[in-house]
Protein backbone atom coordinates (compact mmCIF):
# COMPACT_ATOMS: atom_id res chain seq x y z
CA UNK A 1 0.00 0.00 0.00
CA UNK A 2 1.35 3.78 -0.41
CA UNK A 3 1.00 4.11 3.05
CA UNK A 4 4.36 2.95 3.45
CA UNK A 5 5.53 5.05 0.87
CA UNK A 6 4.01 7.98 1.90
CA UNK A 7 5.84 7.41 5.74
CA UNK A 8 9.21 6.65 3.97
CA UNK A 9 9.19 9.84 1.74
CA UNK A 10 7.62 11.53 4.49
CA UNK A 11 10.76 10.66 7.23
CA UNK A 12 13.03 10.87 4.66
CA UNK A 13 14.75 14.15 5.05
CA UNK A 14 14.98 13.87 8.26
CA UNK A 15 16.43 10.28 8.18
CA UNK A 16 18.53 11.81 5.42
CA UNK A 17 20.09 14.27 8.32
CA UNK A 18 20.96 11.89 10.41
CA UNK A 19 22.77 9.52 8.25
CA UNK A 20 24.64 12.48 7.53
CA UNK A 21 25.28 12.68 11.21
CA UNK A 22 26.47 9.23 11.81
CA UNK A 23 28.70 9.37 8.98
CA UNK A 24 30.17 12.54 10.17
CA UNK A 25 30.64 11.00 13.67
CA UNK A 26 32.06 8.19 12.46
CA UNK A 27 34.66 9.75 10.13
CA UNK A 28 35.67 11.62 13.16
CA UNK A 29 36.15 8.77 15.52
CA UNK A 30 37.93 6.67 13.12
CA UNK A 31 40.35 9.32 12.51
CA UNK A 32 41.27 10.30 16.10
CA UNK A 33 41.11 6.49 16.44
CA UNK A 34 43.72 6.00 14.25
CA UNK A 35 45.56 9.06 16.32
CA UNK A 36 44.92 6.96 19.99
CA UNK A 37 45.75 3.57 17.53
CA UNK A 38 49.05 4.39 16.54
CA UNK A 39 50.57 5.53 19.57
CA UNK A 40 48.87 3.13 21.46
CA UNK A 41 50.11 0.12 19.01
CA UNK A 42 53.71 1.45 19.69
CA UNK A 43 53.12 1.47 23.27
CA UNK A 44 51.87 -1.98 22.64
CA UNK A 45 54.60 -3.36 20.58
CA UNK A 46 57.77 -1.35 23.63
CA UNK A 47 59.82 -2.96 24.85
CA UNK A 48 59.57 -0.84 27.91
CA UNK A 49 56.88 -1.45 30.37
CA UNK A 50 56.22 1.97 31.20
CA UNK A 51 54.41 1.93 27.60
CA UNK A 52 53.37 -1.40 26.99
CA UNK A 53 51.47 -1.97 30.22
CA UNK A 54 48.99 1.26 30.19
CA UNK A 55 48.84 0.52 26.41
CA UNK A 56 47.35 -3.30 27.26
CA UNK A 57 45.34 -1.86 29.86
CA UNK A 58 43.73 0.67 27.83
CA UNK A 59 43.19 -1.47 24.64
CA UNK A 60 41.91 -4.56 27.16
CA UNK A 61 39.35 -2.28 29.31
CA UNK A 62 37.76 -0.90 26.54
CA UNK A 63 37.59 -4.09 24.08
CA UNK A 64 36.18 -5.70 27.31
CA UNK A 65 33.67 -3.67 27.91
CA UNK A 66 30.41 -2.74 25.55
CA UNK A 67 30.53 0.27 23.95
CA UNK A 68 27.00 0.65 25.31
CA UNK A 69 28.12 0.72 28.78
CA UNK A 70 30.99 2.59 27.68
CA UNK A 71 28.15 5.43 26.34
CA UNK A 72 26.49 5.33 29.40
CA UNK A 73 29.07 5.96 31.57
CA UNK A 74 30.73 8.70 29.36
CA UNK A 75 26.76 10.89 29.45
CA UNK A 76 26.17 9.92 32.63
CA UNK A 77 28.22 8.36 34.84
CA UNK A 78 30.98 11.33 34.47
CA UNK A 79 28.48 14.79 34.19
CA UNK A 80 27.23 13.22 37.23
CA UNK A 81 30.52 12.55 39.18
CA UNK A 82 31.39 15.54 38.15
CA UNK A 83 28.54 17.50 39.85
CA UNK A 84 28.84 15.95 42.58
CA UNK A 85 32.75 16.46 43.21
CA UNK A 86 32.37 20.56 41.79
CA UNK A 87 29.08 21.50 42.45
CA UNK A 88 27.93 22.36 39.04
CA UNK A 89 26.88 20.62 36.04
CA UNK A 90 28.99 19.78 33.14
CA UNK A 91 26.84 20.20 29.81
CA UNK A 92 28.17 19.08 27.26
CA UNK A 93 27.57 19.18 23.42
CA UNK A 94 26.23 15.57 22.82
CA UNK A 95 27.48 15.35 19.19
CA UNK A 96 31.12 16.45 20.50
CA UNK A 97 31.04 14.03 23.43
CA UNK A 98 29.77 11.42 21.08
CA UNK A 99 32.87 11.87 18.64
CA UNK A 100 34.94 11.65 22.31
CA UNK A 101 33.40 8.08 23.58
CA UNK A 102 33.72 6.48 20.08
CA UNK A 103 37.40 7.58 18.75
CA UNK A 104 38.45 6.10 22.73
CA UNK A 105 36.46 3.02 21.71
CA UNK A 106 37.92 2.76 18.35
CA UNK A 107 41.40 3.61 18.91
CA UNK A 108 41.48 0.21 20.90
CA UNK A 109 40.33 -1.60 18.39
CA UNK A 110 42.71 0.29 15.47
CA UNK A 111 45.37 -0.17 18.03
CA UNK A 112 45.27 -4.05 17.60
CA UNK A 113 44.85 -3.48 13.59
CA UNK A 114 47.59 -1.58 13.51
CA UNK A 115 49.61 -3.79 15.84
CA UNK A 116 48.98 -6.93 13.64
CA UNK A 117 49.63 -5.60 10.79
CA UNK A 118 53.29 -4.35 12.15
CA UNK A 119 54.02 -8.00 13.64
CA UNK A 120 52.71 -9.44 10.39
CA UNK A 121 56.25 -8.37 8.45
CA UNK A 122 58.87 -10.43 8.77
CA UNK A 123 61.71 -9.85 11.00
CA UNK A 124 64.50 -10.25 8.74
CA UNK A 125 62.51 -7.08 6.79
CA UNK A 126 64.06 -4.99 10.24
CA UNK A 127 67.18 -7.14 10.59
CA UNK A 128 68.09 -6.33 6.90
CA UNK A 129 67.31 -2.66 7.15
CA UNK A 130 69.11 -2.09 10.22
CA UNK A 131 72.25 -4.27 8.89
CA UNK A 132 72.04 -1.63 5.98
CA UNK A 133 72.65 0.82 9.15
CA UNK A 134 69.25 2.81 9.24
CA UNK A 135 68.10 3.00 13.16
CA UNK A 136 65.42 1.23 14.27
CA UNK A 137 62.59 4.54 13.80
CA UNK A 138 63.91 5.18 10.36
CA UNK A 139 63.47 1.08 9.77
CA UNK A 140 60.09 1.54 11.35
CA UNK A 141 59.18 4.54 9.04
CA UNK A 142 60.41 3.44 5.39
CA UNK A 143 60.49 -0.05 5.39
CA UNK A 144 57.83 -1.69 8.02
CA UNK A 145 55.36 0.75 7.98
CA UNK A 146 54.94 0.97 4.46
CA UNK A 147 54.54 -2.72 4.31
CA UNK A 148 52.10 -2.65 7.05
CA UNK A 149 50.15 0.10 5.68
CA UNK A 150 48.69 -2.45 2.68
CA UNK A 151 47.17 -5.37 4.97
CA UNK A 152 46.17 -2.89 7.83
CA UNK A 153 43.84 -1.31 4.88
CA UNK A 154 41.06 -4.12 5.01
CA UNK A 155 40.58 -4.41 8.25
CA UNK A 156 40.54 -0.71 9.03
CA UNK A 157 37.78 -0.85 6.31
CA UNK A 158 35.50 -3.26 8.77
CA UNK A 159 36.43 -1.14 11.24
CA UNK A 160 35.06 1.68 9.68
CA UNK A 161 31.74 -0.49 8.90
CA UNK A 162 31.81 -1.73 12.67
CA UNK A 163 31.72 1.66 14.18
CA UNK A 164 29.34 3.13 11.48
CA UNK A 165 26.47 0.63 12.61
CA UNK A 166 27.56 0.84 16.48
CA UNK A 167 26.95 4.66 16.37
CA UNK A 168 23.22 3.78 16.37
CA UNK A 169 24.01 2.79 20.14
CA UNK A 170 23.91 6.93 20.30
CA UNK A 171 20.57 7.10 20.17
CA UNK A 172 20.51 5.84 23.38
CA UNK A 173 21.54 9.18 24.95
CA UNK A 174 19.75 11.24 22.23
CA UNK A 175 21.98 12.05 19.45
CA UNK A 176 20.39 12.98 16.33
CA UNK A 177 21.48 10.19 14.59
CA UNK A 178 20.20 7.87 11.66
CA UNK A 179 18.60 5.21 14.00
CA UNK A 180 17.51 8.08 16.58
CA UNK A 181 15.94 10.11 13.87
CA UNK A 182 13.77 6.99 12.72
CA UNK A 183 12.73 6.35 16.34
CA UNK A 184 11.36 10.18 16.63
CA UNK A 185 9.20 9.86 13.92
CA UNK A 186 8.28 6.43 14.85
CA UNK A 187 7.36 8.40 18.03
CA UNK A 188 5.48 10.72 16.52
CA UNK A 189 3.16 8.82 13.99
CA UNK A 190 3.43 5.23 15.52
CA UNK A 191 4.28 3.68 11.77
CA UNK A 192 6.91 1.71 12.80
CA UNK A 193 7.82 -1.28 10.08
CA UNK A 194 8.44 1.08 7.34
CA UNK A 195 10.80 3.49 8.83
CA UNK A 196 13.37 0.53 10.29
CA UNK A 197 13.10 -0.98 7.34
CA UNK A 198 14.25 2.44 5.63
CA UNK A 199 16.56 3.09 8.72
CA UNK A 200 18.06 -0.35 7.61
CA UNK A 201 18.21 0.22 3.92
CA UNK A 202 19.99 3.56 4.65
CA UNK A 203 22.97 1.63 6.94
CA UNK A 204 22.80 -0.79 3.99
CA UNK A 205 24.10 1.87 1.57
CA UNK A 206 26.32 3.28 3.50
CA UNK A 207 28.28 -0.06 4.83
CA UNK A 208 27.87 -1.16 0.94
CA UNK A 209 29.15 2.07 -0.15
CA UNK A 210 32.21 1.63 2.05
CA UNK A 211 33.44 -1.88 1.39
CA UNK A 212 32.85 -0.73 -2.20
CA UNK A 213 35.52 1.46 -1.70
CA UNK A 214 37.61 -0.44 0.54
CA UNK A 215 37.98 -2.86 -2.21
CA UNK A 216 38.78 -1.06 -4.52
CA UNK A 217 41.63 0.71 -2.43
CA UNK A 218 43.08 -3.15 -1.81
CA UNK A 219 43.39 -3.07 -5.49
CA UNK A 220 44.79 0.06 -6.11
CA UNK A 221 47.61 -0.92 -3.82
CA UNK A 222 48.18 -4.31 -5.32
CA UNK A 223 47.59 -6.39 -1.70
CA UNK A 224 47.21 -9.57 -3.66
CA UNK A 225 50.43 -8.91 -5.86
CA UNK A 226 51.94 -9.86 -2.33
CA UNK A 227 53.97 -13.44 -3.00
N1 LIG B 1 29.85 -4.10 19.40
C1 LIG B 1 30.98 -4.18 20.28
C2 LIG B 1 30.72 -3.44 21.56
O1 LIG B 1 29.62 -3.06 21.83
C3 LIG B 1 32.17 -3.67 19.58
C4 LIG B 1 32.26 -2.19 19.44
C5 LIG B 1 32.91 -1.94 18.15
N2 LIG B 1 33.70 -0.80 18.16
C6 LIG B 1 34.66 -0.64 17.29
N3 LIG B 1 35.28 0.47 17.30
N4 LIG B 1 35.01 -1.60 16.46
O2 LIG B 1 31.61 -3.24 22.37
Amino acid sequence: RDYFLYHMTQAAPALFQGAILTVKITAFSVFFGCIIGLFLSFGQISKKKLFRIPAKIYVDTIRGTPLFVQILIFFYGIPDIYNTMMGEPLRWDRVLAAIIVCSINSGAYVSEIFRAGIQSIDKGQMEAARSLGMSHSKAMIYIILPQAFKRIVPPLGNEFIVLLKDTSLLAVIGVPELLQEGKLYVAATYVTFPIYIEVALIYLLMTLSISRWVSWMERRLGVSDRS
